[in-house]
């Protein structure tokens, strides 16, 4: 292997890269970005280890008490760069149509000059005074036929270390890359080149942000933010905006939804697929312990976040999840609501933006029903319960997170990397509803599962920049991560449905759940968490044939009777105020259907309306 010299500066090819692309490629970016020289990842132990004490001497870690929390660090952000950015992303195609008008959208070649060839694009000298990381990933088993590779070129080390446990990261992908193979290009640059001589910042960034995807040419460029979603480009980037566009060509799904495995005490065993929005409990789903009354029962995790569903020959769809860790949310994990969680955390965890404990381990909101007395909030701040009292001050931010390897967890399903994936026997959708929507609602067929998914709405959270807590549609719990027209996609989703039902294919259920109904109290009243898997249990009668319930306007819900109550104490009072459906509430609800709809206008599939004239006059009949 030659070793190209760019300007002086050396790319440091290792002699097992075979790929002329690649190599190609890095040295057009180390070029662009006038990065200071290059590193190439081979994603071993020792390779982390040194990046993470990198990142702990240049203040950007601390390294927590080892006979406490094991090989884990803490990073704190700036305290502008904690979240994703959805008005700061970019869907760059051609036709302004093939990005619909759900995404922000810019032509490719007015975007390319803005960040890569205008004068002043923001690219160029972007990485100067800092190394250039090449990270090798492969989205799914290495190796696998249903696996994807990606190279992220990032200046961050905090992104490196990160990749290597969300993904299989290193020199085995560039093994399988071989010379002439396959991958999708990811530039990341926090935007905060270097001087010479000028010290650093614990955490580089750039007030400007821009994540952009070029899904006719399968490129992502982000600048400006080391943060979760905005940076990590395996996740939501290419798993699921570009994904998405790979899976529309050929007949696939890439979703935002968590993957798991139920099995009786019978030993008969289902697999489920849900898509709720962030922050609104697919992590907590995912690692669910069935509660007293449900001896027996087991649930175990094949992902928490992403799932790439294709249809098998048998023509049923299998579930693969392309992630090989968690990038959780931390506030309101404990070990009374999801004891797995907290089991994963034991060690090896980089968490950011958590509160730091004075033994040098880390603490949140909710972890404990008494905080610590003193505290290191995660913006390097005293905290104590009494300034909390007085300011409000959060000792973690809301959208504080973990990450940690799936291997860590103890639920996880035995094939969570089997390349042929898991048959998925239901779909579930849930939006975080205070009010409107009930506990659970079966589909009567796949058209009006598809309208339910589609026109789902939720509260706003913490993981994304902006208002919280606003109602808004959130189609599929995609709407912050669909690479092309919404109204496509809908039309996508229904036509593989009619084509495996046409092929004689039984589909999978699918069902809509909201664990987030408020009382007058202003507090939930469903117990949530493990108890949701009373409403699992009842989802799964329902897919064998069994299961009791009453037909309404919207599908079938389960009476008060149909569920089973052992092992807790629900009253039919509490259970009305969380399936109670109010025609005033729905005739509201209904219209923000119809603002969907006239946004998505352009190629809507004309069964969606017709679904809707169909609720209506169901509603109407009964009032
Ligand atoms: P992303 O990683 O952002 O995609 O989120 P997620 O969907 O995986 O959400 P997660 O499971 O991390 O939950 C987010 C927040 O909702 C946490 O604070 C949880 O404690 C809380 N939560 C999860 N499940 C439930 C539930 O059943 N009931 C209630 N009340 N809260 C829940
Ligand atoms: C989400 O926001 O849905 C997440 C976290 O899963 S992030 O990776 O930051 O997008
Ligand atoms: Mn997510």
């Amino acid at each position: 292997m030659n070793q190209p010299v760019m300007e002086g500066l050396r790319l440091n090819v290792p002699a097992y890269v075979k790929n002329q692309r690649l190599v190609a490629w890095v040295a057009e970016i180390a070029a662009l970005t006038e990065a200071r020289d290059v590193y190439w990842c081979d994603g071993s132990q020792a390779e982390y280890d040194r990046l993470c004490q990198q990142l702990v001497d240049a203040g950007t870690f601390k390294k927590l008490n080892p006979a406490l929390r094991p090989g884990s660090y803490l990073a704190c952000s700036d305290p502008s760069d904690v979240a994703r950015v959805e008005d700061r992303t970019f869907i760059c195609t051609k036709d302004k149509a093939d990005a619909g008008p759900t995404n922000n959208w810019m032509n490719p070649a007015e975007m390319r000059a803005l960040l890569q060839t205008g004068d002043k694009a923001l690219f160029k000298g972007a990485m100067r005074g800092r190394t250039l990381y090449v990270v090798p990933f492969s989205m799914g088993p290495i190796g696998s036929p249903i696996a994807h590779i990606g190279v992220e070129l990032s200046d961050s080390p905090y992104v490196a270390v990160n990749m290597r446990i969300m993904t299989r990261m290193g020199r085995a992908v560039l093994d399988v890359l071989g010379d002439d193979g396959e991958f999708v290009p990811c530039v990341h640059t926090v935007g905060a080149p270097l001087a010479a001589g000028q010290a650093d910042v614990k955490w580089p960034c750039n007030s400007t942000k821009y994540i952009v995807h070029y899904p006719e040419t399968r490129e992502i460029w982000s600048y400006g933010s080391g943060y979760g979603g905005n940076a990590l480009l395996g996740k939501k980037c290419f798993a699921l905006r570009i994904a998405s566009t790979m899976g529309r060509d050929q007949g696939w799904l890439a979703e935002h939804m968590l993957v798991l495995g139920v099995t009786s005490p019978e030993g008969k065993k289902h697999h489920v697929a849900a898509a709720f929005p962030s922050a609104c409990g697919k992590t907590n789903f995912a690692m669910l312990i069935p509660p007293a009354g449900f001896e027996g029962w087991k649930v175990t995790t094949i992902g928490d976040d992403i799932a790439w569903i294709k249809p098998g020959k048998d023509g049923r769809l299998y579930a693969i999840n392309p992630e090989a860790g968690y990038f959780g949310v931390a506030p309101g994990t404990n070990a009374q609501t999801n004891p797995n969680c907290m089991a994963s955390l034991n060690k090896d965890v980089i968490f950011t933006n958590v509160a730091l404990t004075d033994d040098g381990d880390v603490w949140w909101e909710g972890m404990t029903d008494t905080p610590p007395a003193h505290l290191i909030d995660w913006q390097g701040k005293d905290w104590t319960p009494a300034i909390a009292k007085e300011t409000g001050a959060k000792a973690a931010h809301p959208n504080a997170r973990f990450t940690v390897a799936a291997t860590n967890n103890p639920a996880l399903d035995v094939d969570w990397d089997n390349p042929a994936g898991v048959a998925i026997d239901a779909f579930i959708f849930g939006g975080r509803r205070s009010t409107t929507v009930p506990l659970v609602t079966e589909a009567r067929d796949w058209v009006e599962g598809v309208y339910m998914a589609a026109t789902m709405g939720s509260e706003t959270t913490a993981a994304a920049a902006g208002q919280q807590g606003v109602v808004r549609r959130d189609p599929f719990a995609m709407l912050p991560f669909m690479g092309y027209n919404m109204a496509d996609y809908f039309q996508h989703w229904l036509a593989l449905g009619a084509k495996l039902q046409g092929a004689g294919a039984t589909l999978p259920k699918i069902f809509c759940v909201n664990w987030f109904r408020k009382g007058a109290d202003g507090k939930f009243v469903w117990p949530g968490y493990g108890e949701n898997m009373r409403v699992l249990k009842w989802m799964l009668e329902r897919v064998e044939g069994q299961g009791q319930g009453v037909e309404h306007a919207f599908g079938t819900s389960p009476r008060y009777e149909d569920l089973n109550w052992q092992g807790l104490a629900f009253t039919p009072e509490q259970y009305k105020t969380v399936t109670h459906i109010s025609n005033e509430d729905w005739a509201t609800e209904l219209k923000l259907h119809d603002e969907l709809f006239i946004q998505l206008a352009h190629n809507l599939p004309a069964e969606l309306p017709a679904t809707k004239a169909k609720i209506e006059g169901r509603l109407a009949s009964q009032a």
